[in-house]
C-alpha cells in the first residue's frame, strides 16, 4: 500500500478527492492535514471530519495546520464551494472541529517523512502553507519525501486562471509558500488547471452513482459548484481538480508529463501566484517540476465513478 498524507482545504473537490483516496483501497493514509484555503481552517477541519465520518473512516487522524497564509491576508472561495465549503451537504453529521490530532500539521509531515524515508507521498490539494512551514523547519524533508503531487497552477494555458487570469487558486492563496516549496528541491509533480479543467464530472456522470452510498452526497455537494460552472462556463459540471491529483498517484499513466523549471510570481499585483514554466529554458535552470501536458479524461472519470460505484447503499 502506498503511504500518503493528504493535505486539504476541504472544499467540494477536496471532499471528492478524500472519497477516491479512501475507496481506492490502495493507500495507507497516515493522516489528513488541514490548511486554510477554500474556507477558513475551522470549516476545513469540520468538513474533512464529516466526509471521513460519511466514509466510515473517522479513524483516520486529521491534523490542524496553518490558519492563514504565510504573508498575505486569507482569501476564500465561498462563491464556488458555498458558505460552509461543501455546498451545505452532510449537514446532519455532527463533528467537533476541536477533536483533532495533538500535533501541528507541518510537524506531523516532518515526523512521518523521517519515519518513512523514501516511502511517503504527499498529495497536496490546497495552498502549500503547511508544506512550506515544514520545509522551513526541517529542510532535510526534501530528501526524505518520495514525491509531492500538487494540485495547482497553470502552465501552458496562460491567461486561463481561475483566480486571476494568470493564477490558479491554490497558488494564489499563498504564493510565498508555493515559491518556498518550488525552490526547496523536493520532488514535485504539478497537476495544473491545464489538465484538471478537462476532467469535468457532469450531472449525467453523477446519475451513474445512483443506488450507491455516495450518490446523495456527490449530487448535493457538487450542486453549487455545477451551478457556478453553468453560469461561468456553460457546462453543468464540477471540475475534478483534487480527485485527479489523487488519480495521478493511483495511475500515473493518466497524464502525459515533462520536466521544466517553474517559478512562482510573488511581487506582481497583476499576476500574483502565477506558475511560470520556462519551456524555452531561458533562465538556464535545472528542471524542478514534472508538469502535466495532457490527461486521459475519459479514463479518469471512469476510474472515479467505478471506484465510488463499488459502495452499495
Ligand atoms: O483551483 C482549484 C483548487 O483550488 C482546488 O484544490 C480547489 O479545492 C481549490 O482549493
Ligand atoms: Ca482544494
Amino acid at each position: 500500500m502506498e503511504k500518503i498524507i493528504l493535505d486539504v482545504d476541504t472544499g467540494i473537490d477536496d471532499a471528492l478527492a478524500i472519497l477516491l483516496a479512501v475507496e481506492s483501497g490502495r493507500f495507507d493514509i497516515l493522516g489528513i492535514t488541514a490548511v486554510n484555503g477554500n474556507v477558513p481552517l475551522d470549516y476545513v477541519i469540520k468538513n474533512t471530519k464529516k466526509v471521513l465520518k460519511h466514509t466510515g473512516k473517522e479513524s483516520i487522524n486529521v491534523y490542524k495546520g496553518a490558519s492563514r497564509p504565510i504573508l498575505i491576508e486569507p482569501f476564500h472561495e465561498y462563491s464556488v464551494h458555498g458558505n460552509d465549503g461543501i455546498g451545505g451537504a452532510l449537514s446532519s453529521i455532527e463533528v467537533d472541529s476541536d477533536d483533532v490530532a495533538d500535533m501541528f500539521a507541518p510537524d506531523f509531515i516532518i515526523e512521518q517523512a523521517e519515519r518513512h524515508q523514501g516511502e511517503l507521498t504527499l498529495i497536496m490539494v490546497g495552498p502549500l502553507t503547511n508544506l512550506a512551514l515544514a520545509l522551513r523547519k526541517e529542510p532535510r524533508l526534501a530528501k526524505w519525501i518520495k514525491q509531492v503531487v500538487v494540485m495547482g497552477g497553470l502552465v501552458s494555458e496562460a491567461g486561463k486562471g481561475n483566480t486571476l487570469p494568470t493564477s490558479e487558486f491554490n497558488m494564489y492563496a499563498d504564493a510565498e509558500a508555493a515559491k518556498m516549496v518550488f525552490h526547496s528541491g523536493i520532488p514535485l509533480k504539478l497537476v495544473s488547471l491545464d489538465v484538471t479543467k478537462k476532467t469535468f464530472l457532469t450531472s449525467e456522470d453523477i446519475e451513474k452513482l445512483k443506488g450507491t452510498h455516495y450518490y446523495d452526497f456527490v449530487k448535493e455537494c457538487t450542486a453549487v459548484y455545477r451551478k457556478y460552472s453553468e453560469e461561468n462556463y456553460g457546462v453543468n459540471g464540477c471540475a475534478l481538480h483534487d480527485p485527479l491529483t489523487v488519480g495521478v498517484v493511483l495511475d500515473p499513466t493518466l497524464v502525459t508529463t515533462a520536466s521544466y523549471f517553474v517559478d512562482i510570481e510573488t511581487k506582481s499585483e497583476l499576476s500574483y501566484g502565477q506558475t511560470i514554466c520556462d519551456f524555452g529554458n531561458l533562465w538556464n535552470k535545472e528542471p524542478n517540476v514534472e508538469i502535466c501536458l495532457d490527461v486521459d479524461s475519459e479514463r479518469f472519470i471512469s476510474m472515479f465513478i467505478d471506484t465510488l460505484k463499488n459502495t452499495i447503499n
